[in-house]
């Protein structure tokens, strides 16, 4: 009986995980389709991972921003940076994919 709990207990572990990660890869999917196409984020920054060469802004690659800072700076804009937040030119379910998308691949 207890070997059959244990295996009950794997069973919903390992369920969950598999929920887990692809809730993960479609988040990262959604943030590297706002950042190429919706926002066009590469015109303006470097980032290896979604293969982008622009040199308006910082290479995303060499600041690794964290999630909370490439959100603040998406919503609000910095200088020349459109404030994609206060402008409605993105939803908040697009604004944290492509921070959850840019703090996850930079510098990879
Ligand atoms: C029109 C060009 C342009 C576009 C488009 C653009 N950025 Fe920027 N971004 C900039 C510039 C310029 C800066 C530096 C602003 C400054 O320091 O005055 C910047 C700064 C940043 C920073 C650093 C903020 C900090 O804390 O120093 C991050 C992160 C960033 N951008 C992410 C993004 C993301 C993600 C997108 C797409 C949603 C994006 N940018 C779209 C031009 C752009």
């Amino acid at each position: 009986m207890k070997i059959f709990k244990i295996f009950i207990v794997v069973l919903l572990f390992s369920f969950s995980l598999t929920i887990n990660l692809k809730a993960d890869s479609e988040k990262m999917a959604l943030g590297l389709e706002v950042y190429n196409n919706k926002a066009m984020c590469g015109t303006c920054h470097i980032l290896k991972a979604a293969a982008s060469e622009g040199d308006i802004g910082p290479n995303l690659d060499s600041l690794k921003p964290l999630e909370e800072q490439v959100r603040a700076v998406v919503t609000e804009g910095l200088g020349v940076m459109p404030a994609f937040g206060e402008e409605g030119l993105l939803t908040s379910e697009e604004i944290d994919a492509v921070s959850y998308y840019v703090a996850n691949s930079s510098g990879k």
